[in-house]
């Protein structure tokens, strides 16, 4: 079996991925890209990460699109992906893990003041805030998929108050009206872009806080900056943004209320990625059930 490897890596990262996949799965062909050009007919499989658009094109022996990413909404914005050829997630209990641990960190740092303590470090100020108990923060979980439901797990054992949105159920306005913390686990789809607006903001309480960790697009910036300015929301905490790296000059890098991450609130971990790449190529191979699959008019 003849698998394509392309994503934008760079050759450590390349390297990395080849000997993880070559481990897992012994028996396939690892090709990566500039040594596939010459012999594309014959591939089966693509598993990438972020390929470069057009990539997966003329290959028409393709079964598979294996995603190294758990969020597809950059490969699928690749309009000339091949029609009809599956597209399967990334789904590892090592990146829920990973995502668990930073949504942790977030709220414990907004519960506990530590983002006020490091800025008041840097002004040599000594002052001491009231502290709050877990089980008197409300967490809201936007996304109750792989990821959503583990943060919220560990968030209750945690002692949080922790509630959900989901599609089919209580609206979102109440539940925003309920919310001290808000963590964004959504896919990025045309339904969920700029869901965090203004309108959204604004029906949070007073002093609530913000942590997106799903992507950039989901949130107006402008509207959340101005929410954060007039004092409405106290914190924002954002690993993911419109433009990546997030340009120099874009005021989230120095506003006093907003911590950024570049984008590691997760990064796919090669050896137990691996481990998932290759048990749906197995099941490709044996004609079983893929896993994970990408729903293309759901865009997730
Ligand atoms: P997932 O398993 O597909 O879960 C997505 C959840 O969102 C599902 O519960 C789904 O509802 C819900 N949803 C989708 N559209 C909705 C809508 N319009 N309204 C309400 N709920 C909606 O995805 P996941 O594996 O948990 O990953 C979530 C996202 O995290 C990824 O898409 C990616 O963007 C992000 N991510 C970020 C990092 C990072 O390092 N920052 C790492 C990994 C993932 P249903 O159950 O009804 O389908
Ligand atoms: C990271 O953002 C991912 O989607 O895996």
């Amino acid at each position: 079996m003849k698998v394509l490897l392309c994503g934008a890596f760079d050759a450590a990262e390349q390297a990395a991925w080849q000997t993880a996949l070559q481990q897992a799965m012994p028996q396939a062909q690892w090709l990566d890209l500039p040594a596939a050009q010459a012999v594309p007919v014959d591939v089966v499989a693509a598993v990438v990460a972020n390929p470069r658009r057009g990539s997966l094109q003329g290959l028409p022996a393709l079964r598979l699109i294996q995603s190294l990413w758990a969020g597809v909404d950059r490969l699928l914005a690749d309009t000339t992906l091949p029609v009809g050829v599956p597209i399967a997630r990334m789904v590892d209990p090592a990146m829920n893990a990973a995502m668990t641990e930073t949504a942790l960190w977030a709220v414990l740092s907004l519960q506990r003041g530590f983002y006020a303590y490091a800025r008041q470090q840097h002004a040599a100020q000594w002052l001491q805030h009231p502290q709050r108990r877990a089980d008197a923060l409300r967490v809201l979980i936007l996304g109750q998929g792989q990821i959503g439901r583990a943060v919220a797990a560990r968030l209750a054992q945690q002692g949080y108050a922790v509630s959900g949105w989901r599609r089919d159920g209580t609206p979102l306005p109440p539940l925003l009206a309920q919310a001290d913390i808000v963590i964004n686990l959504l896919p990025l789809t045309p339904q969920t872009r700029g869901l965090l607006d203004a309108a959204f903001f604004a029906a949070l309480p007073r002093g609530a806080s913000v942590v997106n960790l799903a992507r950039g697009a989901h949130v107006d910036d402008d509207a959340l900056l101005a929410a954060l300015d007039h004092g409405h929301l106290q914190h924002a905490v954002l690993d993911v943004f419109h433009a990546e790296p997030l340009p120099p000059g874009h005021a989230f890098w120095q506003h006093p209320s907003v911590t950024v991450l570049p984008h590691v609130a997760a990064q796919t971990d090669p050896s137990s990625a691996a481990a998932v790449v290759a048990a749906n190529l197995q099941a490709l191979q044996d004609g079983g059930a893929l896993q994970h699959l990408v729903d293309r008019q759901r865009a997730y």
